[in-house]
């Protein structure tokens, strides 16, 4: 596959064409991704859940991350890479400023930031360096404590309002593209429509630009398995290669996510 930039993403959102995202945590796969043609890799901190089995995103470090997106980097054919910063590495400047440098020397090329309108500053220090960064909002994963559990996000006028305000000042702020994990579909289209920059989605229906999978989900390995998630390996004839190119071709057909992954 031809190296993926974010300009890619962006003539892509342009021509309606849909892009696919995985998350990855070790070279084999990367290197699969590419022959599939998958976009974007992310290398998540949702390796706290299905790599080391925690609970919660919450324990993963730095330095965890860091080794995963070296072993990525060694296998990718092509696709963008992004790396999440994980719970509390963006707390304040100085670390986020740091952290982020750390996550681009091991590989990524981009970052992924959880929050609304309280990583504005960041997402400006950080792009302003040179940093890409894609704002993650919604169900945000490493705030599970707040929110009180892994819950749909946006459902109430009041705060879908408040997520379409915020997606836009991280636009303003020069975030490169968005993530919305877990929201109403049409809150999703809403903000979708209103951004020029990319959206990727994850249960957040079938009009963002990209879709994102956790790749244990698409192999129907999770322990936890959400209604938003498919198991590709169930049909598919090749086993894992297979199963990742009919996932390609499912989010560029737009037959993934259908209304059953999806939320009203
Ligand atoms: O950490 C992760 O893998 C993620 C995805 C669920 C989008 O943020």
């Amino acid at each position: 596959m031809k190296n993926v930039t974010i300009n890619t993403l962006h003539k892509l959102k342009a021509g309606g064409e849909k892009f696919a995202c995985l998350t990855c945590y070790d070279a084999l796969f990367a290197g699969l991704y590419g022959e599939a043609g998958v976009e974007v890799i992310l290398v998540g901190d949702s390796l706290g859940m299905v790599i080391q089995g925690h609970d919660t995103t919450l324990p993963v470090t730095m330095e965890n991350v860091i080794y995963h997106m070296e072993c990525v980097k060694r296998g990718a054919q092509g696709s963008l890479l992004i790396a999440d910063l994980p719970f509390m590495s963006y707390a304040s400047e100085s670390q986020t400023l740091e952290n982020a440098a750390r996550l681009m020397r091991a590989g990524a090329q981009m970052v992924k930031l959880e929050g609304g309108a309280w990583i504005a500053e960041s997402t400006s220090l950080l792009a302003e360096r040179g940093i890409p960064v894609c704002a993650h909002m919604g169900l945000t994963p490493q705030s599970v404590n707040r929110i009180g559990g892994f819950l749909v996000q946006g459902r109430d006028p009041e705060q879908a309002d408040t997520m379409i305000e915020e997606a836009r000042l991280l636009e303003g702020a020069g975030a490169s593209c968005l993530l919305l994990e877990t929201v109403p579909q049409a809150l999703a289209n809403t903000i979708t429509e209103a951004l020029s920059i990319p959206v990727i989605g994850i249960g957040a229906g079938k009009d963002v630009d990209g879709q994102i999978m956790v790749i244990h989900d698409l192999l129907g390995i999770s322990p936890i398995t959400p209604s938003f998630v498919k198991n590709f390996l169930a049909d598919s004839q090749t086993g894992i290669p297979g199963a990742i190119a009919d996932y390609v071709a499912a989010v560029k057909a737009c037959s993934f996510p259908g209304p059953e992954h999806s939320y009203d």
